[in-house]
């Protein structure tokens, strides 16, 4: 039921050594410490029953209504936990409904308007239900989403009463506009606690109402989660698997080692990586330390998926610059060994492979890649899943945002903001003509369109 970690491999000949990473341990205890004194919300989001509950009794309305599409609309971390729940728990489910009579589950993170066209054209849309997800309430690609589809249902029911029955407004509970706009028109709401942001909010109803509605197991989610907040405070500090990941990779990263390369061996664990790419670069990639000094600092987290990626990225891994640490992640029992007959006794090609299962080739390639990767002086890192099920994602979630956190303090910068994010959600409001901002869309238009730029047609 444990996670476990394996950093024997991460400390090669170049680099920071074995030695500077235990020297090091006084400053991650004070980083441990620091984030501990004062844990922030989302490391009690295990114990939410509360939250949970009312998930549950959402979906029970949900699925009353017999929908055969769920949809979420949102962007960034209101959409990134839901894909990695669903890559993960229910990898089919985006392109068809299971056989047990739930939804098909469908993450729309986007304002591509011949991808949603595409969508619309693929549904009954009276026949979805849609879960809009913004914690700010001012996201404009949500807020366009909302619109759009919110249009069609209304058209298709022939009531704005109706209509409304088929939306469910996950926010802030008390601030923004979606919050208003839920209270003054009547539908039905969910919170995303407060002091929870984006990126850290998969074990709110951000991911609990889909995960109740598409069956997937919240409970156990939220119990992994929990294990892991438990165990990583009970532990000492030498022993917290979470603040040796996060001080080795800060350790390499100083050291001039800034792309991070997550490393899943599964298809299933593919979006998790991409949940977690979104959650080391946005909390760490910062201009200012937390004291304002300006330091432009930040690890660059890149996704490899073995062993698809073997014949694609590898080469560049294995000779190219040094300056990648990887993190391979492995589940230690597949759900189907996937046995392989061996029909053609003769065939050497086929050698190697009789008698064997794909979990056995799955394993002795991630090994093989790793051995090839370590020979070549790379730092890797192993994290080992028991199963790939919802407890153990739980774990996987808990265990990479206290990572994320204990690296922010390691860093010096606030891993819970964003603003380089915000800048750009500014941008695009001057540039859609918001009121107030059009000293900023005059600037971004000049900037854009001055005589410095270089165009080239072929
Ligand atoms: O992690 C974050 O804070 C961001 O990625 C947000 O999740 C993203 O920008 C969407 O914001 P909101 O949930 O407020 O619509």
């Amino acid at each position: 039921m444990a996670l476990k970690l394996d950093l024997g491999g991460c400390f090669p000949e170049a680099g920071p050594s074995r030695e500077d990473f235990l020297a090091a341990m006084p400053r991650a205890k004070a980083a441990r410490e620091s984030h501990l004194s004062h844990p922030p919300d989302w490391r009690g989001l295990g114990g939410r029953t509360d939250l949970l509950e009312a998930c549950r009794e959402r979906a029970a309305v949900i699925l009353e209504q017999e929908p055969e599409t769920f949809v979420i609309l949102g962007i960034g971390g209101s959409a990134l936990g839901n894909s990695a729940l669903l890559g993960a728990l229910a990898p089919f489910s985006q392109e068809w409904a299971p056989a047990d009579g739930r939804p098909r589950v469908v993450v729309l993170d986007t304002v591509d308007p011949d991808w949603l066209k595409g969508f619309l054209d693929s549904v009954e849309v009276d026949r979805c239900h849609f879960n809009v997800i913004s914690k700010s309430g001012g996201t404009l690609e949500t807020a366009a989403q909302f619109l759009l589809f919110h249009d069609a249902v209304e058209k298709a029911l022939g009531s704005r009463e109706e209509a409304r029955s088929r939306f469910t407004m996950t926010t802030d509970p008390e601030g923004g506009h979606l919050r208003a706009l839920a209270e003054e028109q009547g539908f039905a709401t969910l919170p995303i606690p407060s002091e929870v942001g984006g990126r850290f909010s998969v074990l709110t109803p951000v991911g609990l109402l889909m995960a109740e509605v598409a069956g997937l197991d919240a409970g156990s989610l939220l119990e992994g989660a929990a294990k892991t907040a438990d165990s990583l405070r009970e532990c000492a500090p030498e022993e917290d698997a979470a603040l040796a990941w996060a001080l080795a990779h800060v350790l390499h990263l100083e050291a001039g080692r800034p792309l991070h390369v997550h490393f899943p061996y599964g298809h299933r664990l593919r979006l998790l990586a991409d949940w977690f790419l979104q959650l080391w670069a946005e909390s760490l990639g910062k201009k200012e330390d937390a004291d304002g000094k300006v330091v432009h600092v930040g690890p660059t987290p890149v996704r490899a998926v073995g062993p698809t990626d073997q014949h694609s990225q590898f080469q560049l891994y294995m000779e190219g610059p040094d300056d990648k640490v990887f993190t391979f992640v492995r589940v230690e029992k597949p759900d189907w060994d996937g046995f392989l007959p061996s029909p053609f006794a003769d065939i050497p090609a086929f050698e190697a492979l009789r008698g064997q299962d794909l979990g056995d080739l799955m394993e002795a390639e991630r090994r093989g890649t790793e051995a090839a990767l370590r020979e070549a002086g790379r730092p890797c890192a192993v994290l080992e899943l028991c199963k790939l099920d919802a407890f153990h994602v739980g774990q996987y979630f808990m265990f990479f945002e206290i990572a994320t956190a204990y690296a922010g303090g390691l860093m010096g910068v606030n891993p819970y903001d964003q603003p380089g994010v915000e800048a750009g959600k500014l941008a695009a409001l001057a540039l859609m003509g918001a009121k107030g901002h059009e000293s900023r869309a005059e600037e971004i238009s000049s900037l854009l369109g001055g005589e410095e730029s270089l165009r080239f047609s072929c």
